[in-house]
């Protein structure tokens, strides 16, 4: 499948991607097989992607059988990392209701020590970042989910954003970060992420708030009315002029449209500008502008025209970290992207990201209801343990 190749992060492949489908790298607008929509057929079921039949009419998917050991024994292998043992094995399977004695093995592996460090383990994965020094932000993800609380604190908290993990006993201890910001806002002021993340012009780091929380690469607005630059789409609603085109020219236009991604990307990172390569905040900017032959350290004209402001999306200005992570914590983007991790990770579906295992909302839509009326992330992975697609095989 086409979209699968663009799996390298370099920048020419990312451009590569914006100039092949601005807009479409995004949990939207893809149907149940990966096709976009647009009357192919990638599926090859003879019909054109976006219409395929419907479950129920579908052979394969009507023919499965709901087996609670089956998925008593995916869930174990997934949240304890071990085979279900015999006594659990024959609970479920001589109970005369099978599905509560599956849930009430699912329930308690959901309390188990085990649970805890294989969340620890995901959010790893997921953020990119961890080990000795780097494991406070995947520790604040599976604190949240484990201790059931409202998981967009990810990006609210003020205190008690660095939390520590002993895997002996699966328990967490409260610890604060210590960036040196002006306000802490959950991992958005982590100094291991932004250490992890530093690079010219802060682009990393609002790379990785992009990818790990919204589920798709850059560019990250697309307006419903492109328009013609030189004869080639801006897709972007920001004015085009809005960001810089000295000392680099976010305006270019000769090979691709620098301004798709970066209209966005230029109003967001310098928000991130003041950590240091330790992660640390300092009261100036601390990152680079990469010019020939030395780099520069940035300044704000450096992504910006000036009078514009920071922002985190088209209309929504956001004056600094906390800002941001309030905003973060009610964009519907967020939601949906937590939830489609939660349904890859229970069906074994590889990186939303590097593998563009996109999923279409149509699947996820009732979980991502249900998440957000409580914005319980561990409610959230129940729910699609118990849902007919985990239990039917
Ligand atoms: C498809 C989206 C996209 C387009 C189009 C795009 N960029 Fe970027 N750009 C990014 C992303 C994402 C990063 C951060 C990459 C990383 O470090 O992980 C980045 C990073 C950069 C950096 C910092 C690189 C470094 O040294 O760390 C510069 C400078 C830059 N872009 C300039 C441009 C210019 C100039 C253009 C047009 C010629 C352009 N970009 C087009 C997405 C894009």
């Amino acid at each position: 499948m086409r979209a699968t190749t663009i799996t390298i992060l370099s920048l020419t492949m990312l451009l590569a991607a914006c100039e092949e489908e601005p807009g479409k790298l995004g949990i939207a607008g893809k149907d149940a097989d990966g096709g976009d929509q647009t009357g192919e057929d990638v599926d090859g079921d003879g019909t054109p992607d976006g219409t395929d039949p419907s479950v129920a009419d579908d052979p394969v998917l009507s023919a499965r059988v709901v087996d609670y050991n089956e998925a008593l024994r995916t869930a174990s292998l997934k949240l304890v990392r071990r085979l279900p043992t015999l006594d659990q094995i024959r609970k479920v399977e001589r109970a005369a209701d099978k599905r509560t004695a599956y849930v009430e093995e699912l329930d308690a592996m959901l309390e188990s020590p085990a649970f805890a460090s294989r969340m620890v383990k995901f959010w790893r994965d997921t953020m990119r970042v961890g080990g000795t020094d780097f494991d406070t932000a995947p520790t604040l993800a599976a604190k949240l989910m484990i201790e059931g609380g409202d998981f967009s604190d990810i990006f609210t908290l003020s205190t008690g954003n660095c939390p520590t993990f002993d895997a002996d006993t699966g328990t967490f201890a409260p610890g604060d970060c210590q960036s040196g910001a002006p306000g802490e806002a959950g991992v958005l002021t982590d100094p291991s992420v932004m250490r992890q993340f530093y690079g010219n012009m802060a682009f990393r780091r609002t790379r990785w708030v992009q990818e790990v929380f919204f589920c798709s690469k850059f560019p990250a607005e697309v307006t419903d009315s492109p328009t013609q630059k030189e004869g080639k789409d801006y897709t972007s609603p920001w004015a085009f002029e809005s960001i810089a085109s000295d000392p680099i020219n976010f305006q270019d236009l000769s090979s691709v449209v620098c301004a798709n991604c970066h209209t966005t990307m230029n109003h967001i990172a310098p928000l991130f500008a003041n950590f240091d390569a330790d992660g640390m905040w300092q009261n100036n900017i601390a990152v680079m502008t990469p010019l020939a032959p030395e780099p520069v350290p940035t300044e704000l004209s450096h992504w910006l025209q000036p009078g514009e402001t920071t922002a985190w999306r088209h209309g929504q200005e956001v004056a600094d970290l906390p800002a941001l992570g309030a905003v973060l914590a009610e964009d519907p983007g967020f939601s949906e992207c937590m939830v489609a991790r939660m349904w890859n990770w229970a069906m074994s579906k590889e990186d939303i990201i590097t593998d563009l295992a996109t999923v279409p909302y149509s699947v996820l839509e009732p979980h991502v209801l249900d998440f957000d009326a409580e914005r319980d992330l561990k409610k959230t992975l129940r729910t699609i343990m118990t849902s007919d697609d985990f239990v039917s095989f």
